[in-house]
């Protein structure tokens, strides 16, 4: 099952606007957008694109020089004043090839000459998009995080926030090593906030979502002509951090080309952009972090091990939650409570997870770990109706035992095997609840959602005594 709600990098997030008084020019770059499965909104004059970006998010603006009423250029600068994160890329017929050179210089990315060259115009909005993708994923992770408590309920988790208090102040590489949703994120961010640079910026980079060219000219920059659609000298995130943290998520991920990069920019603390001769300065702190054990990967020899030391200068191994089960009691109560200010509209009292409900919780093996407990807590809120939240309402009781009781069937009628497959079911659901509730009924038959009456019948139809299944 896949518990992962982060923000994906699939090119259909970004969203473009083509601007051009030519209908089949509009038409054909829509088109040819459309096939890296962007969205593509079309305007006919700047002044029509203007109202569009004022009542929708734009990150790439298409748009023709020479237009009736206000041309490209008077639509650069106005963009360039209320919309900075926004892309803008100049259509250009021969005639004005030197005005569009001359916008570069006044904020446009690039321009495209007519006709037009569909493999330049896919490489540059491929290129641009993971950046602008890239950007947006650590802006959102970050403010996400940034708002974001952390309850550390159990020894573990204090031992971290410990180590979190310790290292903070420092400004030394910290490697966060633990399994997907134990709360990574969490912690690089909690270690930032609690540093003397928290007002600078905290930059996270998936290091898994990225090829390596883009890491390298995300990370370090790059200069003019360095690949095709680049038109200007760009700085990467390492140089624009000035202070703050880099927060390298997945470092696992990267290729052992960019390891020995990496490396060499932690060592030396320059940066040299894609297709430059010079070395620029750069000043951060480094958090990295795993979900797959490094040292392990170092001795496979599949991560440098010189890199490993760099990173790991302090080492924080977050536990998976089912090692840490005094938590889940106080994380559920607290995601109860987000979950709720989040979600509802009035002053709507927030349920209660039954005594039931809580035992389900603290025998779940949460495979998912932290995250996989908020999105269940999400879950059970919205479909539970009453001011209880019943086992039944999880979600994490039914599918394994249907599937594993069908799993052994034998080959009989249809009508036979669904009957074995029904009983099967019902005596080991039953049988575990009980076993949970060490055979108190009414308990066990809250946990099912179904009145003591309805379990009774189905016990006495399997010959299940509550004695005999705790034994
Ligand atoms: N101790 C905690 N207290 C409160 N919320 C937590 C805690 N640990 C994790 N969470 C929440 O669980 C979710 C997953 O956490 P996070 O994204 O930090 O995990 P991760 O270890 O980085 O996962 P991945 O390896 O998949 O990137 C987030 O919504 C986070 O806020
Ligand atoms: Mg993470």
């Amino acid at each position: 099952m896949n518990y992962d709600t982060k923000t994906s990098f699939d090119l259909a997030n970004l969203k473009v606007l083509v601007v051009d008084d030519q209908e089949d020019v509009r038409r054909g770059l829509k088109r040819l957008i459309t096939t890296l499965g962007c969205e593509v909104e079309m305007s006919p004059s700047a002044e029509d694109a203007l109202k569009l970006l004022r009542k929708q998010p734009i990150d790439i603006v298409f748009t023709d020089l020479k237009m009736d009423g206000m041309s490209g250029e008077e639509l650069l600068k106005e963009i360039n004043q209320e919309w900075t994160d926004v892309m803008v890329v100049l259509i250009t017929g021969h005639g004005t090839i030197e005005l569009a050179v001359d916008c570069l210089r006044n904020g446009a990315s690039h321009f495209i000459t007519k006709p037009f060259d569909n493999k330049e115009i896919i490489a540059f909005i491929e290129r641009a998009g993971y950046g602008i993708l890239a950007r947006r994923q650590a802006r959102d992770n970050a403010s996400k995080q940034k708002s974001r408590t952390l309850i550390a309920a159990d020894k573990a988790m204090r031992r971290v926030m410990e180590l979190v208090e310790q290292v903070a102040p420092r400004k030394v590489p910290v490697l966060i090593e633990g399994a997907s949703g134990t709360g990574k994120d969490l912690i690089a961010n909690e270690i930032h906030n609690h540093s003397p640079v928290y007002e600078k910026p905290f930059v996270a980079i998936n290091c898994i979502a990225l090829p390596d060219s883009l890491l390298e000219s995300e990370l370090f920059g790059y200069k003019k002509g360095a690949f095709t659609g680049a038109l200007k000298d760009a700085s990467g995130l390492f140089e624009q951090v000035s202070g703050g943290t880099v927060f390298l998520d997945e470092v696992s991920s990267m290729s052992p080309l960019f390891q020995g990069k990496l490396l060499r920019v932690l060592q030396e603390k320059k940066v040299r952009p894609l297709g430059s001769d010079v070395e620029r300065p750069v000043d951060f702190r480094v958090i990295s972090a795993s979900n797959r054990n490094l040292e392990e990967l170092v001795h496979k020899g599949e991560f440098r091990e010189d890199l490993y030391y760099r990173l790991q200068v302090m080492k924080i191994s977050v536990p998976s939650l089912k090692d840490r089960k005094e938590c889940i009691q106080a994380l559920a109560g607290h995601f109860l409570k987000t979950t709720a200010a989040e979600f509802f509209y009035d002053e709507h009292p927030v349920p209660e997870l039954s005594p039931a409900t809580m035992e389900v919780l603290l025998n779940h093996s949460w495979p998912g770990n932290v995250r996989e407990l908020e999105n269940t807590i999400q879950r059970a809120l919205i479909i539970c109706q009453g001011d209880k939240i019943l086992p039944s309402h999880l979600g994490i009781l039914d599918d394994s035992y249907v599937a594993e009781s069908l799993f052994r069937q034998e080959l009989t009628s249809y009508e036979e095997g669904k009957q074995q497959a029904i009983e099967a079911f019902q005596r080991e659901y039953v049988q575990t609840v009980l076993q949970r509730t060490d055979g108190n009924i009414s308990r066990a038959a809250e946990m099912c959602g179904l009145t003591r009456a309805a379990l009774q019948r189905i016990m006495r139809k399997l010959q299940l005594e509550p004695g005999k299944v705790t034994q």
